[in-house]
Protein backbone atom coordinates (compact mmCIF):
# COMPACT_ATOMS: atom_id res chain seq x y z
CA UNK A 1 0.00 0.00 0.00
CA UNK A 2 0.70 3.05 -0.33
CA UNK A 3 3.55 5.07 2.39
CA UNK A 4 1.34 7.61 4.43
CA UNK A 5 3.54 10.78 4.35
CA UNK A 6 3.69 13.55 6.70
CA UNK A 7 4.53 17.49 6.81
CA UNK A 8 5.80 18.56 10.00
CA UNK A 9 5.48 22.07 11.79
CA UNK A 10 7.88 22.85 14.47
CA UNK A 11 10.95 21.46 14.96
CA UNK A 12 11.46 22.16 19.26
CA UNK A 13 11.59 19.43 22.00
CA UNK A 14 8.47 17.52 20.53
CA UNK A 15 9.36 18.00 16.51
CA UNK A 16 12.67 17.19 17.02
CA UNK A 17 11.35 13.72 18.92
CA UNK A 18 9.30 12.39 16.48
CA UNK A 19 11.52 12.84 13.55
CA UNK A 20 13.81 11.15 15.35
CA UNK A 21 11.39 8.12 16.10
CA UNK A 22 10.66 8.20 12.35
CA UNK A 23 14.08 7.83 11.30
CA UNK A 24 15.35 4.89 14.04
CA UNK A 25 12.22 2.87 13.74
CA UNK A 26 10.94 3.41 10.43
CA UNK A 27 10.86 -0.33 9.89
CA UNK A 28 8.75 -1.32 13.04
CA UNK A 29 6.94 1.43 11.97
CA UNK A 30 5.75 0.49 9.04
CA UNK A 31 5.03 -3.84 9.97
CA UNK A 32 3.27 -2.20 12.65
CA UNK A 33 0.95 -0.18 10.26
CA UNK A 34 1.00 -2.22 7.27
CA UNK A 35 2.79 1.08 5.08
CA UNK A 36 5.78 2.69 5.18
CA UNK A 37 5.53 6.38 7.52
CA UNK A 38 7.52 8.51 5.60
CA UNK A 39 7.87 12.89 6.46
CA UNK A 40 8.14 14.68 2.90
CA UNK A 41 8.62 18.15 4.63
CA UNK A 42 9.11 20.16 7.33
CA UNK A 43 8.82 23.62 8.65
CA UNK A 44 10.65 25.75 11.58
CA UNK A 45 11.52 29.22 12.76
CA UNK A 46 15.10 28.89 12.34
CA UNK A 47 15.93 26.42 9.71
CA UNK A 48 19.94 27.08 10.48
CA UNK A 49 20.06 25.41 14.12
CA UNK A 50 21.68 21.70 15.32
CA UNK A 51 18.92 19.78 16.40
CA UNK A 52 20.94 16.47 17.04
CA UNK A 53 18.98 15.36 13.99
CA UNK A 54 19.46 15.39 10.12
CA UNK A 55 16.83 17.18 8.14
CA UNK A 56 18.77 16.90 4.71
CA UNK A 57 16.13 14.67 3.00
CA UNK A 58 13.57 16.49 3.72
CA UNK A 59 11.75 19.63 1.61
CA UNK A 60 11.97 22.49 3.48
CA UNK A 61 8.98 25.34 4.16
CA UNK A 62 9.06 28.57 5.84
CA UNK A 63 5.49 28.83 5.48
CA UNK A 64 3.96 26.25 8.08
CA UNK A 65 0.84 26.72 5.60
CA UNK A 66 2.14 26.35 2.62
CA UNK A 67 3.86 22.85 4.04
CA UNK A 68 0.19 22.02 5.60
CA UNK A 69 -1.33 22.10 1.95
CA UNK A 70 1.42 20.29 0.07
CA UNK A 71 0.19 17.81 -2.24
CA UNK A 72 3.23 15.50 -0.99
CA UNK A 73 1.47 15.54 2.64
CA UNK A 74 -0.88 13.55 3.76
CA UNK A 75 -1.25 14.46 7.30
CA UNK A 76 -0.07 17.40 8.69
CA UNK A 77 1.63 17.51 11.99
CA UNK A 78 1.57 20.81 14.28
CA UNK A 79 4.29 20.86 16.73
CA UNK A 80 4.48 24.51 16.56
CA UNK A 81 2.01 25.57 19.70
CA UNK A 82 0.37 28.78 20.09
CA UNK A 83 -3.50 29.07 20.65
CA UNK A 84 -3.40 31.35 17.73
CA UNK A 85 -1.55 32.50 14.90
CA UNK A 86 0.52 30.52 12.43
CA UNK A 87 -0.27 26.90 14.08
CA UNK A 88 -4.21 27.69 13.96
CA UNK A 89 -3.94 29.37 10.15
CA UNK A 90 -1.70 26.08 9.22
CA UNK A 91 -4.17 24.05 10.97
CA UNK A 92 -6.89 25.53 9.19
CA UNK A 93 -5.36 25.22 5.82
CA UNK A 94 -4.95 21.56 6.32
CA UNK A 95 -8.26 20.65 7.41
CA UNK A 96 -9.58 22.92 4.91
CA UNK A 97 -7.96 20.63 2.65
CA UNK A 98 -9.09 17.42 3.42
CA UNK A 99 -6.04 16.42 5.34
CA UNK A 100 -5.80 14.60 8.58
CA UNK A 101 -3.96 16.59 11.19
CA UNK A 102 -2.18 14.95 14.94
CA UNK A 103 -1.23 18.21 17.13
CA UNK A 104 0.18 18.92 20.29
CA UNK A 105 -1.51 22.08 20.62
CA UNK A 106 -3.70 21.96 23.94
CA UNK A 107 -3.60 25.68 24.21
CA UNK A 108 -5.17 25.80 20.52
CA UNK A 109 -7.87 23.68 21.14
CA UNK A 110 -8.92 24.42 24.66
CA UNK A 111 -9.21 28.08 22.58
CA UNK A 112 -10.92 26.70 19.30
CA UNK A 113 -11.22 23.18 19.67
CA UNK A 114 -14.93 23.12 18.77
CA UNK A 115 -14.55 25.21 15.79
CA UNK A 116 -11.62 22.95 14.50
CA UNK A 117 -13.53 19.33 15.23
CA UNK A 118 -16.61 20.82 13.13
CA UNK A 119 -13.90 21.94 10.09
CA UNK A 120 -12.55 18.04 10.34
CA UNK A 121 -15.95 16.94 9.90
CA UNK A 122 -16.92 18.91 7.22
CA UNK A 123 -14.19 17.64 4.79
CA UNK A 124 -13.80 14.46 6.07
CA UNK A 125 -10.65 15.06 7.94
CA UNK A 126 -9.39 13.75 11.56
CA UNK A 127 -7.77 15.55 14.02
CA UNK A 128 -6.30 14.10 16.91
CA UNK A 129 -4.53 15.16 19.40
CA UNK A 130 -2.82 12.63 22.18
CA UNK A 131 0.26 14.49 23.00
CA UNK A 132 -1.91 17.58 23.74
CA UNK A 133 -3.00 16.06 27.43
CA UNK A 134 -0.36 14.68 29.85
CA UNK A 135 2.37 13.76 27.62
CA UNK A 136 2.73 10.18 26.86
CA UNK A 137 0.20 8.84 28.60
CA UNK A 138 -2.37 7.52 26.31
CA UNK A 139 -5.41 9.29 28.13
CA UNK A 140 -6.84 10.78 25.17
CA UNK A 141 -7.64 6.78 23.58
CA UNK A 142 -8.33 5.65 27.05
CA UNK A 143 -11.25 8.04 26.82
CA UNK A 144 -12.48 7.60 23.23
CA UNK A 145 -11.78 4.48 22.45
CA UNK A 146 -11.24 1.84 25.40
CA UNK A 147 -14.21 3.75 27.45
CA UNK A 148 -16.31 4.43 24.85
CA UNK A 149 -18.83 1.56 26.73
CA UNK A 150 -18.88 3.79 30.15
CA UNK A 151 -20.44 6.76 31.15
CA UNK A 152 -17.63 9.02 32.51
CA UNK A 153 -18.35 9.84 36.34
CA UNK A 154 -15.28 11.83 36.99
CA UNK A 155 -11.55 12.46 35.47
CA UNK A 156 -8.37 13.82 38.02
CA UNK A 157 -5.10 14.47 37.58
CA UNK A 158 -1.80 16.30 38.18
CA UNK A 159 -1.09 17.25 34.36
CA UNK A 160 1.23 19.70 34.06
CA UNK A 161 5.11 18.28 34.26
CA UNK A 162 6.62 21.78 35.01
CA UNK A 163 4.19 22.64 38.29
CA UNK A 164 4.89 19.36 39.30
CA UNK A 165 8.43 19.19 39.10
CA UNK A 166 9.17 22.41 40.87
CA UNK A 167 6.63 21.16 43.96
CA UNK A 168 8.77 18.13 44.78
CA UNK A 169 12.14 19.55 43.94
CA UNK A 170 10.70 22.19 46.55
CA UNK A 171 9.72 19.46 48.96
CA UNK A 172 12.27 17.11 48.40
CA UNK A 173 15.24 18.58 47.06
CA UNK A 174 15.12 21.58 49.76
CA UNK A 175 15.33 23.23 46.01
CA UNK A 176 14.23 27.41 46.14
CA UNK A 177 11.45 27.74 42.95
CA UNK A 178 14.08 29.41 40.79
CA UNK A 179 16.44 26.74 40.72
CA UNK A 180 13.38 23.77 40.26
CA UNK A 181 12.14 26.25 37.54
CA UNK A 182 15.64 26.20 36.11
CA UNK A 183 15.91 22.51 36.18
CA UNK A 184 12.59 22.02 34.96
CA UNK A 185 13.58 24.28 31.69
CA UNK A 186 16.77 21.89 31.36
CA UNK A 187 14.67 18.80 30.47
CA UNK A 188 12.36 20.58 28.12
CA UNK A 189 9.41 20.53 29.96
CA UNK A 190 8.25 24.84 29.78
CA UNK A 191 5.91 26.43 27.70
CA UNK A 192 7.12 29.24 25.28
CA UNK A 193 5.24 31.17 28.18
CA UNK A 194 6.17 29.87 31.97
CA UNK A 195 3.30 31.80 32.75
CA UNK A 196 1.06 29.11 31.21
CA UNK A 197 2.95 26.47 32.88
CA UNK A 198 3.07 27.79 36.96
CA UNK A 199 -0.31 29.73 36.14
CA UNK A 200 -2.34 26.74 35.86
CA UNK A 201 -3.39 27.67 32.59
CA UNK A 202 -1.52 24.66 30.54
CA UNK A 203 -2.49 22.59 33.16
CA UNK A 204 -6.54 24.21 32.55
CA UNK A 205 -6.25 23.70 28.72
CA UNK A 206 -6.31 19.84 29.42
CA UNK A 207 -8.34 19.55 31.90
CA UNK A 208 -10.92 21.25 29.94
CA UNK A 209 -9.73 18.46 27.15
CA UNK A 210 -10.81 15.74 28.85
CA UNK A 211 -14.15 16.99 29.97
CA UNK A 212 -15.53 18.05 26.29
CA UNK A 213 -14.41 13.79 25.42
CA UNK A 214 -15.69 12.53 29.32
CA UNK A 215 -18.84 14.41 28.73
CA UNK A 216 -19.97 14.97 25.63
CA UNK A 217 -19.26 18.80 25.94
CA UNK A 218 -18.13 21.64 23.87
CA UNK A 219 -14.79 22.57 25.10
CA UNK A 220 -15.05 24.84 28.17
CA UNK A 221 -11.68 26.17 29.33
CA UNK A 222 -12.72 29.55 30.21
CA UNK A 223 -15.38 27.65 32.83
CA UNK A 224 -12.47 25.85 34.32
CA UNK A 225 -12.18 27.12 38.21
CA UNK A 226 -8.19 28.40 38.20
CA UNK A 227 -5.42 28.72 39.67
CA UNK A 228 -1.66 27.80 39.46
CA UNK A 229 1.27 27.00 41.98
CA UNK A 230 2.53 31.09 42.03
CA UNK A 231 1.06 31.50 45.52
CA UNK A 232 2.47 28.09 47.42
CA UNK A 233 5.55 28.53 49.42
CA UNK A 234 8.05 26.63 50.88
CA UNK A 235 6.22 27.13 54.35
CA UNK A 236 2.97 25.90 53.06
CA UNK A 237 4.75 23.18 51.63
CA UNK A 238 6.66 22.17 54.93
CA UNK A 239 3.42 22.81 56.89
CA UNK A 240 1.88 20.52 54.33
CA UNK A 241 4.11 17.68 55.19
CA UNK A 242 4.29 18.12 59.00
CA UNK A 243 0.52 16.78 58.27
CA UNK A 244 1.51 14.06 56.67
CA UNK A 245 0.34 15.74 53.15
CA UNK A 246 1.59 17.01 49.84
CA UNK A 247 0.94 19.80 47.73
CA UNK A 248 -0.27 19.08 44.14
CA UNK A 249 -1.53 20.82 41.24
CA UNK A 250 -4.50 18.80 40.70
CA UNK A 251 -7.29 19.28 38.37
CA UNK A 252 -10.91 17.89 38.84
CA UNK A 253 -14.18 17.49 36.23
CA UNK A 254 -17.17 16.02 36.69
CA UNK A 255 -20.77 16.35 35.57
CA UNK A 256 -23.18 17.38 38.57
CA UNK A 257 -27.46 17.79 38.42
CA UNK A 258 -26.17 21.68 38.43
CA UNK A 259 -23.95 21.20 35.70
CA UNK A 260 -19.92 20.55 34.56
CA UNK A 261 -17.24 21.31 37.76
CA UNK A 262 -13.66 21.52 36.16
CA UNK A 263 -11.17 22.81 39.22
CA UNK A 264 -7.85 23.04 38.65
CA UNK A 265 -5.41 24.27 41.62
CA UNK A 266 -3.30 23.65 44.09
CA UNK A 267 -4.54 21.09 46.93
CA UNK A 268 -3.37 18.90 49.38
CA UNK A 269 -3.10 15.21 49.07
CA UNK A 270 -2.10 12.39 51.55
CA UNK A 271 1.83 12.04 51.04
CA UNK A 272 1.55 8.05 50.93
CA UNK A 273 -1.35 8.49 48.34
CA UNK A 274 -0.40 7.65 44.58
CA UNK A 275 -1.01 11.41 44.09
CA UNK A 276 1.15 12.55 46.77
CA UNK A 277 3.65 9.73 45.40
CA UNK A 278 4.22 11.75 41.84
CA UNK A 279 7.34 12.79 41.09
CA UNK A 280 9.44 15.19 39.25
CA UNK A 281 7.53 15.99 35.56
CA UNK A 282 5.34 12.93 36.26
CA UNK A 283 1.54 13.38 35.13
CA UNK A 284 -1.12 10.91 36.83
CA UNK A 285 -4.90 10.72 35.04
CA UNK A 286 -7.57 8.89 37.34
CA UNK A 287 -10.57 8.44 35.26
CA UNK A 288 -14.05 6.95 37.32
CA UNK A 289 -16.37 4.86 34.90
CA UNK A 290 -19.80 3.99 35.78
CA UNK A 291 -18.54 -0.03 34.70
CA UNK A 292 -15.08 -0.05 34.41
CA UNK A 293 -14.47 1.54 37.66
CA UNK A 294 -11.54 3.54 38.65
CA UNK A 295 -8.24 4.03 36.60
CA UNK A 296 -5.13 5.66 37.26
CA UNK A 297 -2.42 6.17 34.88
CA UNK A 298 0.68 7.40 35.36
CA UNK A 299 4.04 8.59 33.04
CA UNK A 300 6.21 11.38 32.17
CA UNK A 301 3.83 14.22 31.16
CA UNK A 302 6.29 16.44 29.32
CA UNK A 303 9.64 16.37 27.35
CA UNK A 304 11.26 14.79 23.89
CA UNK A 305 10.39 11.08 24.18
CA UNK A 306 7.18 10.75 25.93
CA UNK A 307 5.48 13.49 23.70
CA UNK A 308 7.03 12.25 21.05
CA UNK A 309 5.56 8.71 21.27
CA UNK A 310 1.86 10.13 21.82
CA UNK A 311 1.75 12.02 18.81
CA UNK A 312 3.45 9.21 16.78
CA UNK A 313 0.17 6.89 18.77
CA UNK A 314 -1.64 9.17 16.42
CA UNK A 315 0.06 9.02 13.10
CA UNK A 316 -0.17 5.40 13.50
CA UNK A 317 -3.50 5.23 14.23
CA UNK A 318 -3.94 7.61 11.09
CA UNK A 319 -1.90 4.96 9.07
CA UNK A 320 -3.98 1.71 9.93
CA UNK A 321 -7.02 3.78 8.74
CA UNK A 322 -8.70 4.63 12.01
CA UNK A 323 -10.95 7.18 12.00
CA UNK A 324 -12.01 8.44 15.54
CA UNK A 325 -14.08 11.94 16.26
CA UNK A 326 -11.67 14.89 17.70
CA UNK A 327 -13.32 14.27 20.99
CA UNK A 328 -14.69 11.18 20.72
CA UNK A 329 -18.60 12.39 19.27
CA UNK A 330 -19.18 14.46 15.93
CA UNK A 331 -18.92 17.27 16.37
CA UNK A 332 -22.46 18.31 16.21
CA UNK A 333 -23.16 16.22 19.34
CA UNK A 334 -21.11 18.01 21.90
CA UNK A 335 -23.37 19.61 23.82
CA UNK A 336 -22.69 23.55 25.49
CA UNK A 337 -21.27 22.94 28.66
CA UNK A 338 -23.38 24.50 31.55
CA UNK A 339 -20.85 25.34 34.13
CA UNK A 340 -21.51 24.60 38.05
CA UNK A 341 -19.58 26.82 40.51
CA UNK A 342 -17.18 24.38 42.36
CA UNK A 343 -17.22 23.59 46.46
CA UNK A 344 -15.60 20.99 47.28
CA UNK A 345 -13.60 18.50 44.60
N1 LIG B 1 4.62 22.59 29.83
C1 LIG B 1 3.95 21.33 29.84
C2 LIG B 1 4.18 20.65 31.17
C3 LIG B 1 4.46 20.49 28.71
O1 LIG B 1 5.06 21.08 31.91
O2 LIG B 1 3.49 19.70 31.50
C4 LIG B 1 3.64 19.27 28.45
O3 LIG B 1 2.35 19.58 28.05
Amino acid sequence: SQPLRLGIAGLGTVGTGVVKILRQKSVLLAERAGRAIEISAVSARTRDKDRGVSLASYAWEDDPVALATRDDVDVFVELMGGSDGPAKAAVEAALKAGKDVVTANKAMLAHHGQALAELAESTGAVLRFEAAVAGGIPVIKALTEGLAGNEIERVMGVMNGTCNYILTRMEDGGLSYDEAFAEADGLGFLEADPQLDVGGIDAGHKLSLLSSIAFGTQVAFSAVELEGIGSVTIEDIRQAADMGFRIKLLGVARMTGRGLEQSMAPCLVPANSPLGQLQGGTNMVVIEGDQVGQIVMRGAGAGEGPTASAVMGDVMDIARGLRVSTFGRPAGALKPAVPAMVSTP
